[in-house]
């Protein structure tokens, strides 16, 4: 029988580095960067939030800046995406422990438009469920989004991630009802 709970307690601080990019802890330094894209209204428009401010973005760089326990609910961490040869964050990716006795993690990504179209935000996240299959050993990695988010889905499905539901009218954004989708992919289906 296959084993379904294991102690996967430990800490992430390393950096994640792909053929293009490198995925390493936010510092301070980069609180202008992410305002950049965090800013915008476009970026926000299915987050269901408003766009963040510069201090918002400063608060969440310090309270993340130093890694993360992988051990209970609710435990995220949280990369800026770089590109190896140049300065300055493209992007961000998220992976969020939601059941530990599960081993079920959510992902999610949020990219500058700058940098949009060039495939960065499939190449980070793909490194990212490498390292939630592989060093954290998460069972499932599912997403969440906006079913009207299409680059979203592009992404979810250049993954190979497999649609597993449409929540219809689950929420509301403002004066709309949003519907959404959830994505998800098990271990025994990641290839990397
Ligand atoms: C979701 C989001 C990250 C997608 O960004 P994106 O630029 O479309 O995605 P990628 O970086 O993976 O780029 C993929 C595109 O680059 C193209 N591309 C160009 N050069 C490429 C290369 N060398 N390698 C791979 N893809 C390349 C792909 O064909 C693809 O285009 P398509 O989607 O038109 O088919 C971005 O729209 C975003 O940040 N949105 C706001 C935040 C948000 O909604 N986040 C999700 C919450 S659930």
């Amino acid at each position: 029988m296959t084993a379904v709970s294991r102690n996967t307690a430990q800490h992430i601080t390393a950096p994640v580095v792909t053929d293009r990019l490198v995925l390493r802890l936010f510092t301070p330094a980069d609180t202008e960067d992410r305002y950049a894209y965090q800013c915008l209204p476009e970026v926000a428009r299915y987050l269901y939030r408003p766009p963040l401010t510069r201090e918002g973005c400063a608060e969440s760089i310090a309270a993340r800046a130093r890694g993360t326990d992988w051990r209970t609910d609710g435990d995220t961490l949280l990369l800026a995406v770089c590109r190896k040869e140049e300065p300055g964050v493209v992007g961000e990716v998220v992976l969020t422990l939601t059941s530990a006795h599960a081993r079920q993690a959510e992902i999610g990504w949020v990219f500058n438009p700058r940098h949009a179209g060039r495939g960065y935000a499939t190449e980070a996240a793909g490194a990212l469920l490498s390292v939630a299959f592989g060093q954290l050993e998460a069972h499932r990695v599912f997403a969440r989004l906006d079913a009207l988010n299409t680059a979203s889905v592009r992404v979810c499905e250049r993954l190979g991630m497999r649609r597993e539901a449409h929540l219809v009218e689950n929420d509301l954004d403002g004066d709309r009802w949003g519907s959404e989708y959830v994505y998800a992919l098990l271990a025994r289906e990641w290839q990397d």
